[in-house]
C-alpha cells in the first residue's frame, strides 16, 4: 500500500510552522505565483479587448437570428439525395439554409457542391449531427433561428426496414418526436415532413388519392404512417403550419449536373429500380432482375409513379410558400400515371445506350401490381404539377451524373 503522507514527510525538511501542522508557502514561490496570475489576467482582458474590436464579436451569426425578408430553412437529411437538391433550389431562390446530417446515408461532397455554389456568409451553413440526439438537437435550435424545417432525414429503404425495424421507428418515429419537440420548445412555426406513398399499403382502388386509407405492410411504411399521425395530433392543439408530402418513386437529378443520387455502395442490395438499372449500364451488376411478370398490367410487370426529383423539389417550395399558421396540408407527390417496370428498363437502356441484361423471375412476396398517385389536390391547392414526365429524359439527365462521378461524390472521372 502507498502511504503518501510518511513519503513527504521524509523528503521534506523540517521546518517550524505559525499554523501547526500546516505548509505554510515559499514567499519566492508566492511571488513567481502572484506574477503569474496577473499576467493571465492581463492576457485575457486583452484577448477580451480584441475579441470586443473585432468585427464578428458584437455580431451574432446571421444563422443566429431573424432577418427581415431572408427565411431560414432546416433542412435535415440535407447532404442526401432529395434534401440536397432542395436546398439547391432553395439556395437559388434566396432562402438561408441550415443542413443538419449525420452523414450516415449522404454525402459531405453534395454539402461542398452547395458551398462553393453558394460562399456568401449567412447563405448555407452545415452541421454534422444525429438527429437521435435530443440534447444536440434543442443546442442547434437554441443558437439558430429558424422560421421553417423540412424535415428529410430517414433512413429509407423497405426491404432494410423488414430487416432492422428498429433501426426505422427509431430513426424515423422517434427522430421526428424530437425534431418537432424542438421546434415546438424554440417556437419554429412551420414543418414540411417528408412522406412516402409506402404508408397507403395495398390499396385496392386506383388511383391513390390523399383520403385512400393507409395501411401500410412495412415497417418503413409503418414509422412514416406514425410519424406523420404524431405531427397531426401535435398540430390539432398547436399554431404550427403543417405540410406532408407522400412522395412516390422518386428519380431524377439536377439537369446541370451539379448534384445526384449516390447512395452507399454497401446500400446497394436494398437500392432503388434507377440505381440496379444504373449499376447494371456501369457492369458493376450482371444484370437486372424484374420480379414478376404475370401481373394484371398492360405487360405484367408491376407498375409505378416515377416523380422527378426536380418537380419533388418544386412541390417543397411551393408547400413552403403556400403553409399557414394552425393549417395542415396532405398531398400525394406524383404524376399520375404509371410506368411498368418493362418501360422502365426500356427508358434505361436507351438513356445509358447499353443493352442491359435482364433476367426476367417469378414474383416477389408482398409487391403489388399497380401503384400510382392522384395529384389533383396537390394542383388544386398548390398550383403544382410535374414538368419532367419524360422518363427517359429524367433518365439520362441522371446517367451523365452517374458518367461522371463514378465513385459516387469522392472521385470523378
Ligand atoms: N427516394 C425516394 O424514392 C423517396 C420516396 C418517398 C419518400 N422519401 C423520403 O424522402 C426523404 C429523403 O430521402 P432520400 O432518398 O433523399 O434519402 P437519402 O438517404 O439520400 O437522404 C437521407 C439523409 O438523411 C440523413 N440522416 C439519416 N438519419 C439521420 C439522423 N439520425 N440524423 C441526421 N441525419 C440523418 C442521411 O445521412 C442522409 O443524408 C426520406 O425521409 C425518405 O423517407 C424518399
Amino acid at each position: 500500500m502507498l502511504n503518501f503522507g510518511r513519503a513527504r514527510t521524509q523528503q521534506r525538511p523540517a521546518r517550524s510552522s505559525p499554523f501547526g501542522g500546516l505548509d505554510y508557502p515559499d514567499p519566492k514561490r508566492k511571488g513567481n505565483f502572484v506574477g503569474k496570475i496577473l499576467l493571465a489576467a492581463a492576457l485575457t482582458a486583452l484577448c477580451i479587448i480584441m475579441l470586443k474590436h473585432s468585427p464578428t464579436f458584437n455580431t451574432p451569426s446571421p444563422f443566429a437570428r431573424h432577418e427581415e425578408g431572408v427565411i431560414h430553412v432546416l433542412v435535415t437529411g440535407g447532404a442526401g439525395y432529395i434534401g440536397s437538391h432542395t436546398s439547391l433550389r432553395l439556395l437559388k431562390d434566396s432562402y438561408r439554409v441550415t443542413i443538419v446530417d449525420n452523414l450516415s446515408r449522404g454525402n459531405i461532397g453534395a454539402v461542398k457542391v452547395l458551398q462553393e455554389l453558394y460562399p456568401e456568409p449567412g447563405r448555407l451553413q452545415f452541421i454534422y449531427a444525429d438527429l437521435g440526439d435530443a440534447a444536440v438537437v434543442n443546442k442547434i435550435f437554441s443558437e439558430n433561428s429558424f422560421d421553417a424545417v423540412m424535415h428529410f432525414a430517414a433512413v429509407a429503404y423497405v426491404g432494410e426496414s423488414t430487416l432492422d425495424p428498429l433501426k426505422y421507428y427509431h430513426n424515423i418515429t422517434s427522430n421526428t418526436l424530437v425534431v418537432l419537440e424542438a421546434m415546438a420548445k424554440h417556437g419554429v412555426g412551420t414543418l414540411i415532413y417528408s412522406s412516402t406513398c409506402a404508408t397507403y399499403g395495398e390499396p385496392e382502388k386506383m388511383p391513390i388519392t390523399e383520403v385512400t386509407p393507409q395501411v401500410p405492410i412495412n415497417p418503413y411504411g409503418k414509422a412514416k404512417k406514425m410519424a406523420e399521425d404524431i405531427i397531426l395530433d401535435f398540430s390539432k392543439n398547436s399554431d404550427m403550419a403543417v405540410m406532408i408530402l407522400r412522395y412516390f418513386n422518386v428519380i431524377g437529378s439536377d439537369p446541370e449536373g451539379r448534384l445526384g443520387e449516390a447512395p452507399k455502395p454497401e446500400l446497394r442490395e436494398h437500392g432503388r429500380i434507377s440505381g440496379a438499372c444504373f449499376d447494371a449500364a456501369r457492369g458493376i451488376i450482371p444484370g437486372l432482375k424484374v420480379k414478376g411478370t404475370d401481373y394484371n398490367t398492360a405487360d405484367g410487370t408491376c407498375v409505378r409513379d416515377y416523380i422527378d426529383v426536380n418537380d419533388l423539389v418544386d412541390a417543397h417550395v411551393k408547400a413552403l410558400e403556400k403553409a399557414k399558421p394552425k393549417k395542415v396540408g396532405i398531398y400525394n407527390v406524383g404524376t399520375g400515371h404509371g410506368r411498368s417496370v418493362k418501360e422502365f428498363v426500356e427508358a434505361c437502356k436507351k438513356a445509358t445506350g447499353s443493352n442491359i441484361k435482364v433476367k426476367y423471375e417469378p414474383r416477389r412476396p408482398g409487391d403489388y401490381a399497380e401503384v400510382y398517385s392522384d395529384p389533383t389536390k396537390i394542383k388544386r391547392e398548390l398550383n403544382w404539377t410535374a414538368k419532367y414526365t419524360d422518363l427517359q429524359e429524367s433518365l439520362e439527365i441522371a446517367w451523365r451524373w452517374q458518367k461522371a462521378h463514378r465513385g459516387g461524390y469522392a472521385a470523378s472521372s
